[in-house]
């Protein structure tokens, strides 16, 4: 699936996953740096909040331990997340993802115009959901997004649906820290989420013949709110460093979830916490697995700079957007559409 069919005894790399030379990994060994903070969440609220804020200034990345996400539920959806992706492709395609339903299997993501070096399948929190269609020109049409489930392991649902329940009950948690950061009420952002549009994805990674020439996932900025991130101990995930531009390896906490800023605590915030460019690198050696979940809000919600942190001095630097419309905007080909750089004023 990876290969041209014509060059599979050539080993050649099919082309369409070539990353240009400028964005191509520098090496194939994964550099290990703890310099993305780890924040412990049992800390006093006070340093809690003060070590989110400075993270998010800094890095827009972080990672949280102590989190109240049972590891046994972690634990259980890395399971069958490696049982799924183990089946034949035939098999995995009978949850595929089409025009119909925008959720389930998909092994040809791309981003930026070029393929990534992986298999992923998608969930939506909320069971279905009425969104912009991404097919149709007109921005008002609208189509059901709805999940679908392998009738073969019942047990891969229900585990995928607890992790999100817990995995949410934090993204809710880390929401209102960061609200606190900003000197928001606690719960400033609360009535955006109701019927989010959060998704959970899993990531499967195999190894590459060709970690020089291909990304796992090409650089890129979430378009969520935040995104909660479980990562497996293999590494691959970098982070551009703001200060210099030079991407940094997060090196695989155990039992730590990563988060990181999304475009819209970016406009939000008004600039001040801003979302960061991040990609992953593969290996020839190991497959890699990661699950991350995407906090969404809702499609009705118009996302802008929040009032208490625009005055004289720091105008609003991003026009009001309609956040459906933005979601749909996503899937099109044309990637530069959805990018947050497009509503600045
Ligand atoms: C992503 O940013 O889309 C994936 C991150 C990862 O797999 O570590
Ligand atoms: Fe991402």
């Amino acid at each position: 699936m990876y290969f041209r069919k014509s060059d599979i005894n050539m080993g050649d790399i099919d082309p369409a996953f070539i990353q240009s030379t400028e964005h191509r990994p520098k090496s194939t060994v994964v550099e290990e740096t703890s310099e993305i903070p780890v924040i412990d969440l049992s800390e006093s609220r006070e340093k809690v909040v003060w070590k989110i804020g400075k993270a998010c200034e800094e890095w827009g990345f972080f990672q949280v331990v102590s989190h109240g996400v049972p590891s046994e539920v972690s634990r259980k959806v890395e399971i069958e997340a490696k049982k799924f992706f183990e089946q034949s492709l035939e098999e995995k395609k009978k949850v595929k993802r089409d025009e119909f339903n925008a959720m389930g299997y998909h092994d040809r993501e791309h981003t930026k115009n070029v393929r990534d070096w992986k298999e992923i399948f998608d969930y939506l929190v909320e069971n279905t959901a009425q969104v912009p269609s991404s097919h149709e020109p007109h921005d008002t049409e609208l189509r059901t997004l709805t999940n679908q489930w392998p009738q073969n392991s019942p047990q891969f649902r229900e585990t995928l649906e607890e992790y999100a329940r817990e995995v949410e009950k934090l993204a809710y948690k880390l929401l209102e820290l960061i609200s606190l950061s900003l000197g928001l009420a606690v719960d400033k952002f609360h009535g955006c989420f109701k019927n989010q549009l959060s998704m959970v994805r899993l990531n499967y990674y195999p190894p590459c013949p060709f970690p020089n020439l291909a990304l796992g996932v090409g650089r890129h900025k979430d378009s969520s709110a935040l995104t909660v991130l479980a990562q497996d101990d293999v590494g691959g995930l970098q982070v551009k460093r703001k200060s210099d531009g030079e991407w940094i390896a997060v090196k695989p906490t155990p039992n730590a979830f990563i988060i990181n800023v999304g475009d819209i605590v970016q406009v939000w915030s008004n600039d001040k916490y801003k979302s960061v460019e991040h990609r992953v690198v593969v290996n020839t050696r190991r497959e890699r697995f990661s699950i991350p979940f995407f906090f969404f809000p809702a499609h009705h919600v118009m996302v802008k700079p929040v009032e208490e942190l625009v005055n004289e001095q720091n105008p609003a630097r991003y026009r009001e957007y309609n956040y459906g419309k933005f979601f749909a905007n996503r899937n099109r080909s044309d990637f530069k559409k959805r990018d947050v750089e497009n509503i600045q004023i």
